[in-house]
């Protein structure tokens, strides 16, 4: 028995995300950061969220090293960064306009909703490592979320409940 990796990612298609960049800065001081949709809630008290990083991914080293980074909840508009955060494009940020945050983190404008994080654990997690954040500072923007599902982008349809 057992699960190979294409039936694997092609169930976990079926669960219906949101979509983040996730970013921090390298040991040369360059923004980095990479698409992310293995994101979560952690904890309220103290505040805490997971990403899980893949271990073979560019800037896994810098999520590494730098001890903090910040999570950018995209909008509905932002599908073009989703993409381009997915790229293994050496400077991502190389024309990509950012905005420094309370703790220095690189934050994407008109995001959604931004948290900046202290790396307080990190956990295997087989291929992935598991980065827990204390969230030190956060905010939202206005807008629409992008929506991830079976490999593809989407939006919330107009009349589906919002808080
Ligand atoms: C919608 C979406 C969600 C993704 N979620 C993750 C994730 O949670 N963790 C991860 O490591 N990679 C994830 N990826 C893949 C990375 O964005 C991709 O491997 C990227 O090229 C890594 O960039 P880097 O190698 O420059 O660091 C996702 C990609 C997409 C399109």
């Amino acid at each position: 028995m057992g699960i190979g990796p294409d039936e694997f990612r092609h169930v976990l298609g079926h669960f219906a995300s949101g979509v983040t960049v996730v970013t921090t800065w390298d040991t040369d001081g360059r923004p980095t950061g990479l698409t992310a949709s293995a994101f979560t809630s952690v904890s309220l008290t103290p505040p805490l969220v997971l990403v899980c990083v893949d271990q073979r991914a560019n800037s896994y080293d810098a999520f590494r090293t730098s001890g903090r980074f910040a999570v950018n909840v995209l909008a509905a508009g932002q599908e073009v960064l989703s993409r381009h955060f997915a790229s293994t494009q050496a400077d991502k940020f190389e024309h990509i306009a950012f905005r420094t945050g309370a703790l220095g983190l690189p934050l994407l404008p008109d995001a959604l909703a931004h948290l900046e994080c202290r790396t307080v654990h990190t956990y295997p997690g087989g291929d992935h490592t598991i980065f827990v954040g204390e969230v030190e500072a956060a905010g939202v923007g206005q807008g629409e979320p992008l929506l991830y599902y079976r490999g593809g982008y989407g939006r919330l349809r107009v009349g589906d409940p919002r808080p």
